[in-house]
């Protein structure tokens, strides 16, 4: 029986795939293992959103390989997730310890093929997209390694081409899953203890199938046993007060809100093609405060985007001092292959970008304090 290793890194999409993925395995016969060293497999799903946290899977992944060589053991190494489809053939190249390299939509193609790959011995890539996704959300679907809680992918990708974002091109155009396998699959989950679920999407405003996605929040809201209900991410643009009002009155939807706004000036915004402007932000979030009550909002900012200036970023302060969100998470910007936005000059200085950064990280402390 081989043994995986299987390590994680970004987003709770990753992390569903992550398990997904171990169940699938582990119906094939696979051992799950929680080090490294005793694994005949070794898999890193990755993210490729931002460069720090892609630099550290490489040296990470280098060591982990070396040491392994220099025992003389022979493991198969893979590169799964945002960053192989990133990297593609490439990543052999950067990484030529890597015997496979999968993206985030051909998991099911790696579970498929893994023990051929290991006979064989030879390199495999998987980057077309051409894995059947939904049937690979369905055969791991059980998999949680939480015994209270688990994520469930509604919808996969992501159409809004955000400017300084990589997410349209590693994980590809909006998909969203049938309402009755994700309905299937939290009945499975609830039959295994879990009484806490989260739908999860880059954007989940925009699931579409025979159901919208308020109409599946209910749906799944009406699911006995599911005890509590969230989602993530939603977008400023898709968000309205029929969502709020459901939250409102659904006793077991979570009043939590992750509404990322970026920046607070309109301009940049525009540059960063989220199509709507700071104004409509606010607004939205007094509908959520006034109709939502007691409810925790969440929010993602980027600082030192290409041309910011420090009026477009006290702009973003103002945004935070006056909406006080409960929880946000604050990044430098950093310019992602592909996108538009690492097109334009990275023109603001990284002791700019780390000052404005230490700024709105020491206000939201002030404030979480308080
Ligand atoms: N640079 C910095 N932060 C980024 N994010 C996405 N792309 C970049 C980038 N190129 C941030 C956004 C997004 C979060 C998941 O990561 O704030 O909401
Ligand atoms: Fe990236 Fe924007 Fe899509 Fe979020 S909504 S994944 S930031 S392109």
């Amino acid at each position: 029986m081989k043994k995986v290793y299987i390590r994680t890194f970004g987003c709770q999409m990753n992390k569903r795939d992550s398990e997904v993925l171990a169940g699938a395995l582990e119906r094939r016969g696979a051992e799950l293992v929680d080090d490294w060293e005793s694994a005949d497999v070794v898999l890193f799903n990755t993210c490729a959103v931002r460069k720090h946290a892609e630099d550290r899977v490489f040296s990470i992944l280098g060591l982990i390989a070396k040491k392994a060589q220099a025992r003389g053991e022979d493991k198969v190494f893979g590169l799964l997730g945002c960053m192989a489809q990133e990297w593609r053939d490439k990543a052999f190249k950067k990484a030529p310890y890597l015997d496979i390299v999968c993206g985030p939509n051909d998991l099911y193609a790696l579970v498929e093929n893994l023990d051929e790959i290991i006979a064989r011995g030879k390199k495999a890539l998987f980057v077309d997209g051409k894995a059947r996704v939904d049937e690979f959300y369905s055969d791991g679907a059980y998999f949680s390694e939480d015994r209270e809680h688990s994520f469930v992918i509604i919808m996969e990708g992501c159409n809004n081409f955000c400017s300084y974002c990589i997410v349209p091109y590693v994980r590809g155009r909006e998909r969203s899953r049938p309402s009755g396998d994700i309905i299937s699959e939290i009945k499975l989950l609830i039959d295994k203890g879990i009484s806490k679920i989260t739908l999860l999407g880059q954007n989940v405003n925009s699931y579409s199938s025979d159901l919208s996605f308020l109409e599946l929040l209910k749906a799944v809201s009406d699911i006995k046993g599911v005890k509590e209900l969230s989602f993530v991410t939603a977008h400023p643009k898709d968000a309205s007060v029929e969502l709020f009002r459901l939250m409102a009155e659904r006793e077991n939807i979570k009043k939590y809100l992750h509404l990322p706004f970026q920046a607070g000036s309109n301009r940049i915004l525009k540059l960063m093609n989220r199509n709507y402007a700071i104004e409509h932000y606010k607004e939205l979030v007094m509908a959520y405060r006034d109709i939502v009550k007691g409810g925790y909002l969440s929010t993602d900012v980027i600082v030192g985007f290409p041309t910011e200036t420090d009026e477009d970023f006290q702009a973003t302060f103002d945004v935070m001092k006056e909406l006080k969100f409960e929880t946000a998470y604050i990044f430098k910007y950093s310019p992602r292959p592909f996108s538009k936005a690492s097109k334009m000059k990275d023109n603001v200085p990284k002791e700019v970008k780390e000052r404005r950064h230490k700024i709105l990280l020491e206000f939201q402390r002030s404030i979480a304090e308080r």
